[in-house]
C-alpha cells in the first residue's frame, strides 16, 4: 500500500516542449513535438483552464502510463490512457510525428501505441479543456479524439456511440483492463456485462436497458445527466438523472474495478455550507445493487469464487477462507485448512453459518423433508459437501468446490449458508517449535500426561530415524496411558509419507491413520534433515 502510495505521489512526467515551450501562449502541439517518460519530472501538457492535462503518468517503478487526468485536484484522478495493458519505461516517448501520426515509442524505439488517426492531414493536436485530447486539421476539424477511444471513464460532453465500450480497470491500483464491461452494441442494446477476463469477451449481462427502440449513443451532457438516446435524439433511459453544474462540479462517470458504473462528482471550490466534501463521491450508480445482479451460468461471478458478496456489495472470505491476494480481493478467496478426508470421521469440522443467504445454481444434492440438524450432518459427514443451505421449508442444498453465488440478501428470510471449515486447523498456525518429531493427536487422553510423555516419544523416533535401531522403553513408563511408535509403524501409518498436510521452515507434516487404534487420524512431523 505504501509502496502504491509513494509511486502515486511522485507521478511525473515530460520532458519536452511543446506544452512548457509555449505555455501561456498556444495550448496547440505542433507537428513534430514529443514528450519523454522521466522520473521526477512533472511537465506535462496541461489544458488551457488547467482542468485537465495529459502525459505520463509513473505508475511503478518503471512503468509508465500515456495518460490524461483532472490536473486541478490533489489526486490527479486518470479519466484516459493509451497504454493500460503494456505501461511504458522511463525514456518512453510519445511524438507527434511532422507526418502527423501521434504514437508511443518504448525506450527501445519500438512502437507500444498509435493514434487510428488518418495516415494524412493532422497538422495539431490538443488537449481541451473538456478532457478531449485531439488530432485536428488545418481547419480545426477533429480526425482523432480520445473521447472515441474511452477507457474506464466518460466525461461531460462525451458520447458513447454504438460499438461503445468501457472496460474497468483492474483494481483500484491497476489500470490494466479488468473483469467488467459497459457496452452499447451494434444491436442498440445498452449493457453492464461480466468479461471471461483476461479474454475481453462479454459473459453475463447483469444490467440492461429494457427498452423496446433501438440506442444509439449514450450522452453524459453538460448539465450532468447521462443517457441514452434513439436516433433522432429521443431518450430512452436515463442513467443519472440529478442535473449537476459542471461550471460547480468536476464530474465523470467511470465503470470502477468492482462492476458498478458510478457518477462522481467532485466540488471545484470549497463552498462554505455545501454538502459534497472535497473528494470525489458518488451521486448515482448502476447497478442499483450489483451482488444481487450477478448470476453467471459460468465465471467466478462477481467476487471471485468463495466469496460471499456482502449486504454493502463488498466481497467476503467465509471463516476458514482467506482472500488469494488481499490486493486484489475479486481474485477469490482459499481455503486454509486441510481438506476432510473421505475416509475418516468429521468431528474435526463445523460450520459458518451466513443467515438469509441465498445460493442460487448447481447443487449436487438436494433433499427435502430434512431439518437443519440432519442437513448439516449430511454435510458434515460428506467429504464432497463444502456449503450446505437449509431452509424453513426444510429442503436441503449441497454444493462443493469452489462455490459462486453466494449473496446475503436480506429478502431471503428463512435461507441459510453453511460454509464448513476445519475447527482446528493446525496447518494455518503455522507455528514451527523446534522440537523434532511427532505430534501425539487425540491419542494421549490426558494432556498432562502429554507433557510429560512428549521428550520421551521424541526420542524415541529420533533415535529410530538416525539409527534405525529399537529402542526399549524405559520400563517406569511401561503400563502409563501412551503409546510409543516405530519408525516402521509411523511409515506405514503414513503410507510411506504420502499425504503432505503442511510444510514449514524444519520439518514436514504427514498425515496418517493408526491401524491399531481404531483408523484414528494423527499428523506426523519430520525433520527435513531426515531422508525417507
Ligand atoms: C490551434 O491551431 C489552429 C489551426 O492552426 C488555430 O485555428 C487555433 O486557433 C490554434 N489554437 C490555439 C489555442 O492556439
Ligand atoms: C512532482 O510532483 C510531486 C507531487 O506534487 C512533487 O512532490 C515533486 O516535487 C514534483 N517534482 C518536480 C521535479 O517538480
Ligand atoms: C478546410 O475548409 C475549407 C473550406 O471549408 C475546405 O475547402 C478545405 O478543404 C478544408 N481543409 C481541410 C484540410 O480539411
Ligand atoms: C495489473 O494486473 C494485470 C492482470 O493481473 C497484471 O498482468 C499486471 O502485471 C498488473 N500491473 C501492475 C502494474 O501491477
Ligand atoms: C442535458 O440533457 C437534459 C435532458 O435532455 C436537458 O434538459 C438539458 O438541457 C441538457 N443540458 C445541456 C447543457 O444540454
Ligand atoms: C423518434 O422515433 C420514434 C420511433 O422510432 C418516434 O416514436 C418518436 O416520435 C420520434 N421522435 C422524434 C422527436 O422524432
Ligand atoms: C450461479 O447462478 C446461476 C443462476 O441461477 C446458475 O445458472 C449457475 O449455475 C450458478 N453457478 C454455480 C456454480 O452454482
Ligand atoms: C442490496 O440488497 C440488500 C439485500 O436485499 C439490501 O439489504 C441492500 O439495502 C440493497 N442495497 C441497495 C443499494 O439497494
Amino acid at each position: 500500500m505504501a509502496f502504491h502510495l509513494l509511486y502515486h505521489l511522485c507521478f511525473i512526467v515530460l520532458a519536452l516542449l511543446p506544452c512548457s515551450t509555449m505555455a501561456q501562449t498556444s495550448k496547440n502541439i505542433s507537428l513534430g513535438s514529443s514528450l519523454t517518460a522521466q522520473n521526477d519530472d512533472n511537465s506535462s501538457c496541461p489544458s488551457p483552464s488547467g482542468e485537465f492535462a495529459f502525459g505520463f503518468r509513473q505508475i511503478e517503478k518503471d512503468g509508465f502510463l500515456l495518460a490524461i487526468w483532472f490536473d486541478k485536484i490533489p489526486e490527479k484522478t486518470i479519466v484516459w490512457s493509451a497504454n493500460r495493458d503494456s505501461l511504458v519505461p522511463q525514456g518512453s516517448k510519445v511524438e507527434l510525428t511532422s507526418g502527423g501520426q501521434f504514437v508511443l515509442n518504448d525506450a527501445k524505439g519500438s512502437q507500444i501505441w498509435s493514434a487510428n488517426s488518418p495516415s494524412t492531414g493532422v497538422s495539431y493536436a490538443a488537449m481541451l479543456d473538456t478532457g478531449n485530447f485531439v488530432l485536428a486539421n488545418r481547419n480545426s476539424t477533429n480526425l482523432w479524439e480520445s473521447f472515441d477511444q474511452p477507457t474506464d471513464t466518460m466525461l461531460p460532453t462525451q458520447s458513447l456511440q454504438q460499438s461503445g465500450k468501457l472496460f474497468a480497470r483492474y483494481t483500484v491500483t491497476n489500470y490494466s483492463t479488468g473483469r467488467f464491461m459497459f457496452s452499447l452494441q451494434p444491436d442498440g442494446n445498452l449493457r453492464l456485462y461480466t468479461t471471461n477476463f483476461p479474454q475481453d469477451s462479454a459473459n453475463f449481462a447483469y444490467w440492461s436497458v429494457k427498452n423496446t427502440e433501438i440506442g444509439f449513443q449514450v450522452i453524459f451532457n453538460q448539465s450532468g445527466l447521462i443517457y441514452l438516446t434513439s436516433q433522432n435524439g429521443t431518450i430512452l433511459n436515463t442513467i443519472s438523472v440529478n442535473p449537476i453544474a459542471t461550471q460547480d462540479f468536476y464530474q465523470r462517470s467511470t465503470l470502477d474495478y468492482d462492476g458498478v458504473l458510478r457518477h462522481y462528482v467532485y466540488p471545484k471550490r470549497s463552498t462554505s455550507g455545501e454538502m459534497w466534501p472535497m473528494a470525489w463521491s458518488t451521486s448515482s450508480f448502476i447497478p442499483p445493487n450489483i451482488s444481487l445482479s450477478i448470476v453467471e451460468k459460468v465465471g467466478s461471478g462477481g467476487c471471485g469464487f468463495n466469496t460471499l458478496y456482502r449486504v454493502d456489495n463488498t466481497c467476503a472470505c467465509p471463516n476458514g477462507y482467506s482472500f488469494i491476494d488481499p490486493n486484489d480481493e475479486l481474485k477469490g478467496c482459499k481455503q486454509d485448512f486441510v481438506p476432510q478426508s473421505c475416509n475418516a470421521p468429521a468431528d474435526d469440522f463445523d460450520f459458518d453459518e451466513w443467515p438469509n443467504t441465498n445460493f442460487p445454481g448447481l447443487d449436487y444434492e438436494q433433499f427435502q423433508g430434512m431439518a437443519e440438524d440432519r442437513c448439516r450432518q449430511s454435510c458434515l459427514e460428506d467429504c464432497f459437501c463444502a456449503v450446505a443451505i437449509s431452509n424453513i421449508y426444510r429442503e436441503c442444498y449441497k454444493k462443493g468446490l469452489p462455490f459462486v453465488n453466494g449473496t446475503i440478501d436480506s429478502s431471503t428470510h428463512g435461507t441459510k449458508a453453511l460454509v464448513k471449515f476445519r475447527k482446528h486447523n493446525s496447518i494455518s498456525k503455522k507455528k514451527e517449535d523446534s522440537t523434532l518429531i511427532i505430534v501425539g493427536s487425540v491419542l494421549l487422553s490426558s494432556l498432562g500426561i502429554l507433557n510429560f510423555i512428549l521428550p520421551l516419544i521424541t526420542y524415541v523416533v529420533v533415535s529410530r530415524m538416525y539409527s534405525r535401531k529399537a529402542v526399549a522403553v524405559p520400563p517406569n513408563y511401561q503400563g502409563m496411558n501412551l503409546k510409543y511408535f516405530t519408525y516402521e509403524e509411523l511409515k506405514e501409518a503414513t503410507n510411506e509419507f504420502k499425504e503432505e498436510l503442511g510444510r514449514g521452515t524444519s520439518a514436514t507434516v504427514f498425515r496418517g491413520v493408526l491401524a491399531c487404534d481404531e483408523g484414528k487420524c494423527v499428523a506426523v512431523k519430520i525433520l527435513d534433515a531426515k531422508q525417507v
